[in-house]
């Protein structure tokens, strides 16, 4: 017996689909670093594992380069930053923003060679955040999300940073997936179902895809009526805007509005870094949100980084994945075809022709409570 006819004869490969649901969008734009982290040292960083170098140049400008000496393949991020340049550490070479040579220590004559020049990738910096596209060989025609409730009037913004062991889809479907929670979250999420059916209207267009939950009552307990007096119902979307930004937005009566903004960047085909940023204004004080919410949503994360590296180690063990829908599945699929359409640069209606549960407008009934982080909010207020 060959050993290709004992591979072939295992469990594991006549289980495996030999797929990845993995799409590499690069001419985008993705959150590398916070501008808080961005200071006088280089930082190294890594997008769909393309090795970054980010820096200041002299003007204090954020600045992305390829992290990878133009000399000698040494990584540009293990130098130091001199005088708005980047020194590499190996022979000094220094490179200034958009990655020009300018100074080549030992050579008597003229620094400047295009031969010697560092690749530079386009950078942003916008609302506390480091943008970078990992394409440079494109001038970008799109300019990165904007946070937009992040520094305005009468909202309190708590940023938070942490790294999932999961594709960028698996993060994004999980970060917008609402039947998990009652499950993976029990105890800090409601797990008993209220028996309230609720309407999500789906709304797909070319860039983006939005679940609206309609009917959700107020949180009970005391936090529900504390939050919202007159009683009323939650207003709830998820979002997920291609190709790396999921939102879950809350409205309770005219006083209580949250905005979860989430950046995924693949740091890898299997890693993916996560950064959150909750705007909020409530009935309860900023103060008191402040000190509850990063712990708690610390908490309800790593359930996820958890779950998310068991599904990851599954799906590689088996080289490959499975998947099965239903209508309670309301976001995943959508969030797939506008990450293919985006890697391939073309409207998602092309990359849905011939699928037949791919409408852009969809309304599905489901059981489950939508105001979970809410909910798992005023519990944790109680
Ligand atoms: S390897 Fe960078 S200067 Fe020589
Ligand atoms: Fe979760």
């Amino acid at each position: 017996m060959s050993s290709q006819d004992s591979d072939e004869l295992t469990p594991l490969r006549r289980f495996a689909r030999g797929r990845y649901s993995v799409a590499r969008p690069l001419a985008r734009w993705y959150v590398l670093a916070t501008s808080a982290e961005l200071r006088d040292k280089p930082l190294s960083r890594s997008v769909f594992d393309l090795p970054v170098v980010l820096f200041r140049d002299g003007r204090g400008e954020a600045r992305a380069l390829l992290d990878r000496c133009p000399h000698r393949n040494v990584p540009l991020s293990d130098g130091r930053v001199v005088g708005g340049e980047l020194e590499c550490p190996y022979h000094g070479w220094r490179f200034d923003g958009g990655g020009a040579c300018r100074h080549v220590p030992c050579l008597v004559g003229e620094s400047r060679a295009k031969a010697r020049d560092a690749v530079a990738l386009p950078t942003r910096e916008l609302d506390g955040y480091v943008w970078v596209m990992p394409a440079h060989d494109v001038t970008p025609t799109t300019e990165p999300y904007r946070f937009a409730l992040a520094g305005a009037p009468g909202y309190t913004t708590v940023r938070q940073r942490v790294e999932a062991p999961g594709t960028l889809h698996a993060a994004a479907e999980n970060a917008l997936d609402v039947p998990h929670t009652a499950f993976l979250h029990k105890g800090l999420f409601r797990s008993e179902s209220r028996g309230i059916t609720l309407t999500v209207n789906v709304r797909r267009t070319a860039d983006r895809v939005e679940a609206e939950y309609v009917g959700e009552p107020r949180p009970p307990g005391i936090v529900g009526r504390l939050l919202s007096p007159s009683g009323g119902t939650v207003q709830h979307w998820d979002r997920f805007v291609s190709p790396c930004v999921a939102e879950v937005e809350y409205r309770l009566g005219a006083e209580n509005h949250i905005l979860i903004a989430t950046a995924l960047t693949p740091a890898s085909d299997f890693v993916t870094v996560m950064h959150a940023c909750v705007s909020f204004k409530l009935r309860v004080p900023a103060a008191v949100v402040k000190r509850v919410l990063p712990p708690l949503a610390l908490r309800i994360f790593q359930q996820d980084a958890a779950l998310l590296a068991k599904q990851t180690e599954r799906v590689r063990r088996f080289g490959g994945e499975q998947y099965a829908w239903t209508d309670a599945d309301v976001l995943g699929k959508h969030i797939w075809w506008l990450l293919r359409a985006a890697e391939r640069g073309v409207p998602v209606a092309i990359v849905n022709r011939g699928v037949t549960r791919g409408d852009a407008h969809a309304t599905v009934k489901v059981d489950a409570g939508v105001g979970e982080a809410l909910g798992a909010l005023a519990a944790a207020l109680c």
